[in-house]
Protein backbone atom coordinates (compact mmCIF):
# COMPACT_ATOMS: atom_id res chain seq x y z
CA UNK A 1 0.00 0.00 0.00
CA UNK A 2 2.87 2.82 1.23
CA UNK A 3 5.72 0.48 -0.54
CA UNK A 4 7.21 2.89 -3.23
CA UNK A 5 4.56 5.67 -2.96
CA UNK A 6 5.94 8.98 -2.99
CA UNK A 7 4.15 11.35 -0.31
CA UNK A 8 5.25 14.88 0.21
CA UNK A 9 4.94 15.57 4.00
CA UNK A 10 4.45 19.09 4.48
CA UNK A 11 5.68 20.48 7.39
CA UNK A 12 4.21 24.18 9.10
CA UNK A 13 4.98 26.12 12.49
CA UNK A 14 3.31 24.75 15.25
CA UNK A 15 4.45 22.72 18.19
CA UNK A 16 3.07 19.90 17.22
CA UNK A 17 5.92 19.45 14.29
CA UNK A 18 7.82 17.44 16.48
CA UNK A 19 4.87 15.03 15.89
CA UNK A 20 6.18 14.86 12.13
CA UNK A 21 9.02 13.08 12.94
CA UNK A 22 7.70 9.76 13.80
CA UNK A 23 4.89 10.25 10.69
CA UNK A 24 7.97 10.66 8.53
CA UNK A 25 9.67 7.44 10.46
CA UNK A 26 6.93 5.17 9.98
CA UNK A 27 5.81 6.09 6.95
CA UNK A 28 9.71 5.81 5.79
CA UNK A 29 9.26 2.00 7.50
CA UNK A 30 6.52 1.19 5.88
CA UNK A 31 8.47 1.63 2.49
CA UNK A 32 7.14 5.40 1.01
CA UNK A 33 9.31 7.55 -0.75
CA UNK A 34 8.76 10.64 1.82
CA UNK A 35 9.35 14.37 0.38
CA UNK A 36 9.58 16.64 3.48
CA UNK A 37 8.79 20.12 2.84
CA UNK A 38 8.93 22.44 5.67
CA UNK A 39 7.89 26.01 5.79
CA UNK A 40 10.16 28.94 7.22
CA UNK A 41 7.61 29.31 10.43
CA UNK A 42 8.34 25.02 10.70
CA UNK A 43 12.02 25.91 11.10
CA UNK A 44 11.60 27.56 14.46
CA UNK A 45 10.59 23.97 15.63
CA UNK A 46 12.69 21.64 14.21
CA UNK A 47 15.23 21.01 11.77
CA UNK A 48 15.37 19.49 8.56
CA UNK A 49 18.28 17.30 9.54
CA UNK A 50 15.85 15.17 11.74
CA UNK A 51 13.85 14.72 8.90
CA UNK A 52 16.84 14.15 6.31
CA UNK A 53 18.52 11.35 8.57
CA UNK A 54 14.87 9.64 8.98
CA UNK A 55 13.71 10.03 5.41
CA UNK A 56 17.06 9.70 3.49
CA UNK A 57 15.72 12.49 1.13
CA UNK A 58 16.81 16.20 1.28
CA UNK A 59 14.70 17.98 2.84
CA UNK A 60 12.73 21.38 0.36
CA UNK A 61 12.74 24.38 2.98
CA UNK A 62 12.66 27.27 0.32
CA UNK A 63 11.45 27.70 -3.35
CA UNK A 64 15.03 29.11 -4.51
CA UNK A 65 16.78 27.14 -2.26
CA UNK A 66 20.23 28.65 -3.83
CA UNK A 67 23.16 26.68 -1.96
CA UNK A 68 21.19 23.41 -2.23
CA UNK A 69 22.67 20.54 -3.91
CA UNK A 70 20.17 19.65 -5.83
CA UNK A 71 18.01 22.60 -7.13
CA UNK A 72 14.45 21.77 -7.09
CA UNK A 73 11.95 23.85 -8.90
CA UNK A 74 8.91 24.92 -7.75
CA UNK A 75 6.37 22.37 -8.87
CA UNK A 76 8.74 19.29 -9.12
CA UNK A 77 6.93 17.70 -5.99
CA UNK A 78 3.26 18.66 -7.02
CA UNK A 79 3.74 15.75 -10.05
CA UNK A 80 5.87 13.22 -8.17
CA UNK A 81 3.40 13.24 -5.39
CA UNK A 82 0.83 10.14 -4.81
CA UNK A 83 -0.40 12.02 -2.02
CA UNK A 84 0.08 15.49 0.18
CA UNK A 85 -0.19 15.28 3.61
CA UNK A 86 0.29 18.95 5.56
CA UNK A 87 0.47 17.68 9.74
CA UNK A 88 0.70 20.06 11.47
CA UNK A 89 -1.73 22.39 9.63
CA UNK A 90 -1.82 26.23 10.96
CA UNK A 91 -4.52 28.03 10.51
CA UNK A 92 -1.98 30.21 8.59
CA UNK A 93 -1.44 27.52 5.78
CA UNK A 94 -5.40 26.83 6.06
CA UNK A 95 -5.78 30.39 5.15
CA UNK A 96 -3.32 30.01 2.83
CA UNK A 97 -4.81 27.02 0.67
CA UNK A 98 -8.30 28.17 0.88
CA UNK A 99 -7.40 31.44 -1.24
CA UNK A 100 -5.05 30.11 -3.34
CA UNK A 101 -1.87 32.09 -2.09
CA UNK A 102 1.51 29.87 -3.19
CA UNK A 103 4.31 32.21 -1.83
CA UNK A 104 6.42 29.22 -0.55
CA UNK A 105 7.45 25.74 -1.73
CA UNK A 106 4.38 24.10 0.49
CA UNK A 107 1.55 26.35 -0.91
CA UNK A 108 3.42 26.43 -4.41
CA UNK A 109 3.36 22.65 -4.24
CA UNK A 110 -0.49 22.24 -2.80
CA UNK A 111 -1.48 24.21 -5.67
CA UNK A 112 -0.12 22.95 -8.46
CA UNK A 113 -0.71 18.91 -7.74
CA UNK A 114 -3.24 16.98 -8.98
CA UNK A 115 -2.69 14.43 -6.12
CA UNK A 116 -5.38 13.85 -3.33
CA UNK A 117 -4.30 16.59 -0.45
CA UNK A 118 -4.78 15.60 3.24
CA UNK A 119 -4.50 18.36 5.70
CA UNK A 120 -4.47 17.90 9.53
CA UNK A 121 -5.18 21.22 11.26
CA UNK A 122 -3.00 21.86 14.72
CA UNK A 123 -3.54 24.94 16.65
CA UNK A 124 -4.80 27.15 19.67
CA UNK A 125 -8.74 25.61 20.18
CA UNK A 126 -9.56 29.87 19.79
CA UNK A 127 -7.97 29.82 16.50
CA UNK A 128 -9.29 26.59 15.46
CA UNK A 129 -12.88 27.22 16.32
CA UNK A 130 -12.84 31.28 14.76
CA UNK A 131 -15.00 31.03 12.08
CA UNK A 132 -12.32 32.53 9.70
CA UNK A 133 -10.73 29.07 10.44
CA UNK A 134 -13.31 27.01 9.92
CA UNK A 135 -14.88 28.67 6.85
CA UNK A 136 -11.54 28.06 5.31
CA UNK A 137 -11.67 24.56 6.42
CA UNK A 138 -15.09 24.19 4.50
CA UNK A 139 -13.87 25.56 1.55
CA UNK A 140 -11.21 23.06 1.42
CA UNK A 141 -13.31 20.08 2.16
CA UNK A 142 -15.72 21.71 -0.81
CA UNK A 143 -12.78 21.67 -2.89
CA UNK A 144 -12.06 17.98 -2.26
CA UNK A 145 -9.03 18.32 0.65
CA UNK A 146 -9.73 15.15 3.14
CA UNK A 147 -9.11 17.34 6.53
CA UNK A 148 -8.44 15.04 9.99
CA UNK A 149 -10.31 16.34 12.88
CA UNK A 150 -7.51 17.32 15.36
CA UNK A 151 -8.31 15.98 18.58
CA UNK A 152 -9.21 17.07 22.16
CA UNK A 153 -6.48 17.15 24.78
CA UNK A 154 -3.98 19.66 26.51
CA UNK A 155 -2.78 22.23 24.57
CA UNK A 156 0.71 23.98 24.29
CA UNK A 157 -0.96 26.58 25.89
CA UNK A 158 -1.65 25.17 28.94
CA UNK A 159 -5.11 25.01 28.60
CA UNK A 160 -7.09 22.17 27.35
CA UNK A 161 -9.49 22.24 24.08
CA UNK A 162 -9.56 20.84 20.45
CA UNK A 163 -6.69 21.63 18.25
CA UNK A 164 -4.30 18.71 19.03
CA UNK A 165 -2.65 16.59 16.08
CA UNK A 166 -3.97 13.27 16.57
CA UNK A 167 -1.97 10.14 16.93
CA UNK A 168 0.54 9.04 14.06
CA UNK A 169 -1.76 6.18 13.55
CA UNK A 170 -4.68 8.37 12.75
CA UNK A 171 -2.59 10.31 9.91
CA UNK A 172 -1.08 7.26 8.49
CA UNK A 173 -4.72 5.64 8.15
CA UNK A 174 -5.93 8.69 6.60
CA UNK A 175 -3.30 8.18 4.02
CA UNK A 176 -3.84 4.83 3.71
CA UNK A 177 -7.27 4.96 2.97
CA UNK A 178 -6.51 7.61 0.42
CA UNK A 179 -4.05 6.00 -1.43
CA UNK A 180 -6.51 2.35 -1.84
CA UNK A 181 -10.02 4.31 -2.14
CA UNK A 182 -9.84 3.19 -5.87
CA UNK A 183 -8.77 -0.14 -4.61
CA UNK A 184 -10.81 -3.47 -5.62
CA UNK A 185 -13.37 -3.29 -2.48
CA UNK A 186 -14.37 0.09 -3.82
CA UNK A 187 -17.92 0.41 -3.61
CA UNK A 188 -18.63 -2.35 -0.95
CA UNK A 189 -20.17 -2.09 2.54
CA UNK A 190 -18.36 -3.98 4.61
CA UNK A 191 -19.65 -4.67 8.34
CA UNK A 192 -16.42 -5.47 10.79
CA UNK A 193 -16.83 -7.01 14.64
CA UNK A 194 -13.98 -6.66 16.84
CA UNK A 195 -12.79 -7.32 20.21
CA UNK A 196 -14.48 -9.57 23.37
CA UNK A 197 -18.05 -8.79 24.16
CA UNK A 198 -18.12 -7.85 28.41
CA UNK A 199 -21.16 -9.59 30.11
CA UNK A 200 -22.51 -7.64 33.58
CA UNK A 201 -22.83 -9.69 36.51
CA UNK A 202 -23.07 -6.09 38.65
CA UNK A 203 -21.78 -2.58 37.78
CA UNK A 204 -18.49 -3.22 38.97
CA UNK A 205 -17.88 -6.88 37.51
CA UNK A 206 -18.46 -8.48 34.02
CA UNK A 207 -17.66 -11.51 32.02
CA UNK A 208 -15.23 -11.52 29.43
CA UNK A 209 -12.19 -12.85 27.07
CA UNK A 210 -9.13 -12.67 26.14
CA UNK A 211 -10.36 -11.11 22.88
CA UNK A 212 -8.04 -7.65 22.11
CA UNK A 213 -9.83 -6.86 19.18
CA UNK A 214 -6.30 -6.78 17.12
CA UNK A 215 -7.65 -9.09 14.17
CA UNK A 216 -11.47 -7.44 13.85
CA UNK A 217 -9.61 -4.05 13.58
CA UNK A 218 -6.84 -5.32 10.94
CA UNK A 219 -9.50 -6.35 9.05
CA UNK A 220 -11.64 -3.02 9.40
CA UNK A 221 -8.23 -1.09 8.25
CA UNK A 222 -7.44 -3.84 5.30
CA UNK A 223 -10.79 -3.38 3.97
CA UNK A 224 -10.43 0.13 4.23
CA UNK A 225 -7.60 0.43 2.66
CA UNK A 226 -8.93 -1.61 -0.39
CA UNK A 227 -11.97 1.35 -1.03
CA UNK A 228 -14.87 -0.53 1.20
CA UNK A 229 -16.89 1.81 3.28
CA UNK A 230 -16.49 -0.06 6.35
CA UNK A 231 -18.45 0.18 10.11
CA UNK A 232 -16.70 -1.53 12.76
CA UNK A 233 -18.23 -2.34 15.51
CA UNK A 234 -16.32 -2.96 18.64
CA UNK A 235 -16.28 -4.23 22.26
CA UNK A 236 -14.01 -2.34 24.81
CA UNK A 237 -10.45 -2.58 23.70
CA UNK A 238 -7.13 -0.31 24.02
CA UNK A 239 -7.02 0.40 20.35
CA UNK A 240 -6.71 4.03 18.93
CA UNK A 241 -10.13 4.39 17.00
CA UNK A 242 -9.34 3.98 12.75
CA UNK A 243 -9.09 7.06 10.87
CA UNK A 244 -12.08 6.62 7.95
CA UNK A 245 -14.11 3.99 9.36
CA UNK A 246 -17.60 4.49 10.93
CA UNK A 247 -16.71 2.98 14.68
CA UNK A 248 -19.57 1.72 16.86
CA UNK A 249 -18.74 0.99 20.11
CA UNK A 250 -20.78 -1.56 21.97
CA UNK A 251 -20.45 -3.65 25.14
CA UNK A 252 -22.56 -6.92 25.39
CA UNK A 253 -23.35 -9.61 23.05
CA UNK A 254 -27.15 -8.13 22.39
CA UNK A 255 -25.82 -4.73 21.84
CA UNK A 256 -23.49 -6.09 19.45
CA UNK A 257 -26.27 -8.16 17.91
CA UNK A 258 -28.57 -5.03 17.77
CA UNK A 259 -25.88 -2.83 16.01
CA UNK A 260 -25.10 -5.61 13.47
CA UNK A 261 -28.64 -6.24 12.50
CA UNK A 262 -28.89 -2.44 12.15
CA UNK A 263 -25.33 -1.95 9.93
CA UNK A 264 -25.78 -5.05 7.90
CA UNK A 265 -29.39 -4.18 6.31
CA UNK A 266 -27.07 -2.91 3.61
CA UNK A 267 -23.98 -4.63 3.84
CA UNK A 268 -22.15 -6.61 1.32
CA UNK A 269 -20.50 -8.26 4.02
CA UNK A 270 -19.81 -9.12 7.48
CA UNK A 271 -16.70 -10.39 8.99
CA UNK A 272 -17.30 -11.28 12.41
CA UNK A 273 -14.08 -11.38 13.82
CA UNK A 274 -15.47 -10.48 17.85
CA UNK A 275 -15.39 -12.76 20.62
CA UNK A 276 -18.69 -13.38 21.65
CA UNK A 277 -19.96 -14.01 24.82
CA UNK A 278 -21.73 -17.31 24.65
CA UNK A 279 -23.53 -17.04 28.09
CA UNK A 280 -24.44 -13.80 30.09
CA UNK A 281 -25.58 -13.37 33.72
CA UNK A 282 -29.41 -13.78 33.75
CA UNK A 283 -30.01 -10.82 35.36
CA UNK A 284 -27.33 -8.50 36.31
CA UNK A 285 -27.09 -7.13 39.86
CA UNK A 286 -28.87 -3.42 40.07
CA UNK A 287 -25.81 -3.09 43.14
CA UNK A 288 -22.38 -4.40 43.73
CA UNK A 289 -22.45 -7.78 45.04
CA UNK A 290 -20.52 -7.91 48.64
CA UNK A 291 -18.21 -10.80 49.18
CA UNK A 292 -19.86 -13.24 51.54
CA UNK A 293 -19.14 -16.76 53.65
CA UNK A 294 -19.76 -19.26 50.91
CA UNK A 295 -18.85 -19.11 47.50
CA UNK A 296 -20.93 -17.55 44.42
CA UNK A 297 -22.93 -18.73 41.79
CA UNK A 298 -24.30 -17.19 39.22
CA UNK A 299 -27.27 -18.09 36.61
CA UNK A 300 -26.30 -17.83 32.85
CA UNK A 301 -28.29 -17.83 30.46
CA UNK A 302 -27.47 -18.24 26.11
CA UNK A 303 -26.68 -14.79 24.43
CA UNK A 304 -28.16 -14.76 20.94
CA UNK A 305 -25.83 -16.45 18.12
CA UNK A 306 -25.00 -13.05 16.09
CA UNK A 307 -23.97 -14.39 13.02
CA UNK A 308 -26.48 -17.39 12.46
CA UNK A 309 -29.28 -15.17 13.39
CA UNK A 310 -28.87 -12.10 11.26
CA UNK A 311 -30.32 -12.22 7.98
CA UNK A 312 -30.01 -10.49 4.63
CA UNK A 313 -28.13 -10.95 1.17
CA UNK A 314 -24.72 -10.39 2.39
CA UNK A 315 -21.72 -12.76 2.75
CA UNK A 316 -21.15 -13.95 6.04
CA UNK A 317 -17.83 -14.67 7.25
CA UNK A 318 -17.07 -15.68 10.99
CA UNK A 319 -13.89 -17.02 12.60
CA UNK A 320 -13.96 -20.20 15.11
CA UNK A 321 -11.64 -19.91 17.84
CA UNK A 322 -10.21 -23.34 19.06
CA UNK A 323 -8.40 -24.81 21.29
CA UNK A 324 -8.69 -28.38 19.82
CA UNK A 325 -9.75 -30.59 16.60
CA UNK A 326 -9.55 -27.14 14.73
CA UNK A 327 -10.83 -27.96 11.32
CA UNK A 328 -13.62 -30.30 12.73
CA UNK A 329 -15.03 -27.86 14.78
CA UNK A 330 -14.58 -24.80 12.40
CA UNK A 331 -16.58 -27.15 9.38
CA UNK A 332 -19.41 -27.66 11.98
CA UNK A 333 -19.39 -23.23 12.72
CA UNK A 334 -19.15 -22.87 9.18
CA UNK A 335 -22.57 -25.17 8.00
CA UNK A 336 -24.28 -24.57 11.34
CA UNK A 337 -24.14 -20.95 11.77
CA UNK A 338 -25.10 -20.60 7.67
CA UNK A 339 -21.47 -18.80 7.07
CA UNK A 340 -20.39 -18.33 2.99
CA UNK A 341 -16.87 -18.81 5.31
CA UNK A 342 -15.15 -19.50 8.55
CA UNK A 343 -11.71 -18.63 9.70
CA UNK A 344 -10.49 -21.36 11.98
CA UNK A 345 -7.72 -19.77 14.27
CA UNK A 346 -6.04 -22.20 16.86
CA UNK A 347 -5.86 -20.25 19.63
CA UNK A 348 -3.10 -22.22 21.40
CA UNK A 349 -0.73 -22.16 18.83
CA UNK A 350 2.52 -19.89 19.84
CA UNK A 351 2.12 -16.78 18.39
CA UNK A 352 -1.82 -17.18 17.32
CA UNK A 353 -5.05 -16.18 18.45
CA UNK A 354 -5.68 -13.76 21.46
CA UNK A 355 -3.71 -10.47 22.12
CA UNK A 356 -0.70 -11.58 19.68
CA UNK A 357 0.08 -9.42 16.41
CA UNK A 358 0.49 -12.35 14.58
CA UNK A 359 -1.90 -15.63 13.57
CA UNK A 360 -2.20 -18.99 12.79
CA UNK A 361 -5.45 -19.92 10.42
CA UNK A 362 -7.04 -21.71 7.45
CA UNK A 363 -9.90 -20.60 5.63
CA UNK A 364 -12.22 -22.77 4.67
CA UNK A 365 -15.54 -21.65 2.29
CA UNK A 366 -18.81 -22.87 2.17
CA UNK A 367 -17.95 -24.87 -1.49
CA UNK A 368 -15.53 -27.27 0.26
CA UNK A 369 -11.99 -25.44 -0.52
CA UNK A 370 -9.49 -24.59 2.23
CA UNK A 371 -6.51 -23.22 2.45
CA UNK A 372 -3.98 -23.48 5.53
CA UNK A 373 -1.94 -20.25 6.06
CA UNK A 374 1.48 -20.08 7.85
CA UNK A 375 1.97 -18.14 10.91
CA UNK A 376 1.96 -13.98 9.86
CA UNK A 377 0.79 -10.67 10.90
CA UNK A 378 -2.94 -9.87 11.57
CA UNK A 379 -3.63 -7.58 8.82
CA UNK A 380 -2.06 -10.11 6.10
CA UNK A 381 -3.92 -12.92 7.66
CA UNK A 382 -6.82 -9.75 6.84
CA UNK A 383 -5.47 -9.34 3.42
CA UNK A 384 -5.78 -13.33 2.84
CA UNK A 385 -9.65 -12.92 4.28
CA UNK A 386 -10.39 -10.43 1.57
CA UNK A 387 -8.79 -11.70 -1.34
CA UNK A 388 -11.12 -14.36 -1.31
CA UNK A 389 -13.84 -12.29 0.09
CA UNK A 390 -13.33 -10.15 -3.01
CA UNK A 391 -13.37 -13.49 -5.27
CA UNK A 392 -16.73 -14.78 -3.66
CA UNK A 393 -18.35 -11.08 -4.32
CA UNK A 394 -17.15 -11.30 -8.25
CA UNK A 395 -18.63 -14.98 -8.33
CA UNK A 396 -15.41 -16.35 -8.99
CA UNK A 397 -15.08 -18.79 -6.19
O1 LIG B 1 -8.98 -9.91 19.16
P1 LIG B 1 -7.65 -10.62 19.10
O2 LIG B 1 -6.90 -10.55 20.40
O3 LIG B 1 -6.85 -10.17 17.92
O4 LIG B 1 -7.95 -12.18 18.87
C1 LIG B 1 -8.51 -12.60 17.69
C2 LIG B 1 -9.58 -13.67 17.91
C3 LIG B 1 -8.93 -14.92 18.48
C4 LIG B 1 -10.67 -13.18 18.88
C5 LIG B 1 -10.24 -13.92 16.51
O5 LIG B 1 -9.26 -14.32 15.61
C6 LIG B 1 -11.30 -15.01 16.58
O6 LIG B 1 -11.04 -16.19 16.46
N1 LIG B 1 -12.58 -14.58 16.76
C7 LIG B 1 -13.72 -15.44 16.96
C8 LIG B 1 -13.83 -15.82 18.40
C9 LIG B 1 -15.06 -16.64 18.72
O7 LIG B 1 -15.86 -16.19 19.47
O8 LIG B 1 -15.18 -17.75 18.07
P2 LIG B 1 -16.41 -18.79 18.30
O9 LIG B 1 -15.89 -20.04 17.75
O10 LIG B 1 -16.86 -18.77 19.72
O11 LIG B 1 -17.59 -18.22 17.41
C10 LIG B 1 -17.73 -18.55 16.03
C11 LIG B 1 -18.27 -17.35 15.27
O12 LIG B 1 -19.59 -17.03 15.72
C12 LIG B 1 -17.43 -16.10 15.45
O13 LIG B 1 -17.36 -15.43 14.20
C13 LIG B 1 -18.23 -15.28 16.46
O14 LIG B 1 -18.04 -13.88 16.25
C14 LIG B 1 -19.66 -15.69 16.16
N2 LIG B 1 -20.55 -15.65 17.34
C15 LIG B 1 -20.23 -16.32 18.47
C16 LIG B 1 -21.09 -16.30 19.56
C17 LIG B 1 -22.28 -15.55 19.44
N3 LIG B 1 -23.12 -15.49 20.46
N4 LIG B 1 -22.58 -14.91 18.31
C18 LIG B 1 -21.73 -14.97 17.25
O15 LIG B 1 -22.02 -14.37 16.21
Amino acid sequence: MLKNKTVVLGITGGIAAYKAVDIASKLTQAGANVRVVMTKSALEFITPLTFESITGNTVVTDMFQPNAEHRINHVALSEVADVIVIAPATANIIAKLACGIADDMLTCTVLATRAPVIVSPSMHTNMYENSITQENIAKLKKRGFKMIEPQAGRLASGGYGVGRLPDTETIIGAIRQTLGKNGDLKGKKVVVTAGGTQEAIDPVRYLGNRSSGKMGYAVAEAARDRGAEVTLITAPTALVAPAGIELIKVQSAKEMKNAVAKASAKADALIMAAAVADYTPKAAAKQKIKKGAGGLTLDLVKTPDIISEVKGKFLKIGFAAETENLLANAKKKLTGKGMDMIVANDVSAEGSGFGTDTNKVTILLKNGRQESLPLMSKREVAEKILDKMGKMMEGKM
